[in-house]
């Protein structure tokens, strides 16, 4: 149910479901969210918000803590700690806490890439499939809710705890025409991917992994004719486009049981360190670190992605071009744990080395980007397929080194069938 009540009888674990003031008046990323925490009050009445209204079937209601006569005379400051301190754990979602006991039971042991390719296959295709309905249903202006897709973030999650280059280097290998969700798919497995590389918690790379496959939902709003736009964009096409952060907000912010972490990639992803970033315009440390990691991991994505009307950058190259553009739009810091997470030559990348063997990348060397482990696959001066061997580039007896990186497409090569 909803009701409209004085902000000052707000409490923790109660679901706001709209502020009395404009969008951009409060000082929150998202229009409707559960107060988690006294602050979040304490900030609403800074901004002089003095009406809302709760959705009490997605939150604590005024009789929840007692009677509504009882709430109406409580003054809340002297209250709230009380009550976070009563109230916090039961108004977790039982999903939340489910989820974070299961994923502190689970100890996941690394496997080598040829081992992992099945499954993550499997899972691949599991979340192309999810994020299509995802994005069909955000079409008819319905949400997949969370638990739909939380079985499918789980399986991605341990595929990459498993072997980081497995979906990422199919993700980039298999992509269609339906850019917008492979794309998702491809943006979440590598954020995911780049915050195990950071150390962050199980619970972290959970809601990045959901926000990664959510960031750009509110492109279903963005006529196809604009986002498959060749040329350059007029003013009103690119406001058009920038619209889908904003759309994207509103519509993941009504998930229910949704994370803040979540939500903030979907607000933040294209922000720029610079203020010269989209909606908002935030600046350096106003940005969320998981908002920065999801602005590199998205442009990445972008460029080695073919589209309509160009075709795929390199990894090597597309990184080169984020490292140049890092004094100003990304977090420099985090482009270079970027760069050692993703390898100058990621898994999955066809290299020429200077014997004119051409062999696929199939593990990186965190100590030696350059000198990754590859399978060789065919001799580009003969144009022969030779049988498949594994070199490592980093041992001392190795003379070979990579030259260059090559397209998959010019050398026909079925890389699905070498590793
Ligand atoms: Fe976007």
């Amino acid at each position: 149910m909803i009701k409209r009540i004085a902000s000052e009888h707000l409490r923790v674990g109660m679901f706001v479901h709209h502020m009395e003031c404009g969008w951009m008046d409060h000082p929150f990323l998202v229009n409707q969210f559960k107060i988690s925490q006294p602050g979040e009050i304490a900030k609403l009445k800074q901004h002089g918000i003095a009406w809302v209204s709760i959705d009490t079937a997605r939150g604590l209601d005024l009789s929840s803590e007692g009677s509504d006569e009882e709430a109406s005379v409580t003054p809340p400051l002297e209250n709230e700690e009380a009550l976070d301190l009563d109230l916090d754990a039961p108004t977790l979602p039982p999903l939340q806490v489910d989820t974070a006991e299961a994923m502190q039971a689970v100890v996941v042991l690394p496997v080598p890439l040829a081992e992992e390719m099945g499954v993550a296959r499997q899972v691949l295709s599991e979340a192309s499939a999810l994020m299509a309905t995802v994005m069909d249903e955000a079409r008819m202006g319905r949400m997949v809710d969370l638990e739909r897709m939380e079985p499918v973030v789980e399986k991605m999650i341990q595929s990459v705890l498993r072997n980081p280059g497995a979906l990422s280097c199919l993700g980039r290998m298999r992509q269609k025409d339906q850019y917008t969700f492979e794309h998702s798919v491809n943006v979440s497995v590598l954020l995911a991917n780049f915050c195990h590389h950071m150390g962050m918690d199980r619970r972290t790379i959970r809601d990045a992994t959901i926000g990664g496959l959510l960031h750009d939902v509110g492109k279903v709003h963005t006529p196809d004719a604009i986002l498959n736009k060749a040329g350059p964009l007029t003013d009103d096409e690119f406001a058009q486009i920038r619209n889908h952060v904003g759309q994207g907000v509103d519509m993941v912010g009504s998930i229910h049981g949704i994370s803040d972490q979540s939500l903030t990639i979907v607000a933040q992803h294209h922000e720029h360190m610079d203020g010269g970033g989209y909606p908002i315009g935030l600046k350096g440390e106003q940005i969320s670190q998981l908002g920065q990691m999801a602005a590199i991991v998205d442009v990445y994505e972008a460029l080695t992605s073919s589209r309509s009307y160009r075709a795929a950058m390199e990894p090597s190259q597309a990184l080169q071009r984020i490292f140049r553009w890092s004094t100003q739009q990304f977090n420099h810091a985090l482009v270079q744990r970027f760069i050692q997470c993703v390898g100058i030559y990621p898994v999955g990348t066809l290299v020429l080395l200077d014997s004119g063997m051409l062999a696929i990348v199939t593990e990186i060397n965190p100590a030696n980007l350059l000198r990754p482990q590859v399978r060789v696959v065919l001799d580009s001066r003969r144009d022969l397929v030779v049988t498949p061997r594994d070199l490592n580039l980093s041992k001392p007896t190795v003379k070979e080194r990579i030259v260059s990186s090559e397209p998959a497409a010019k050398w026909k090569i079925n890389m699905e069938l070498y590793l």
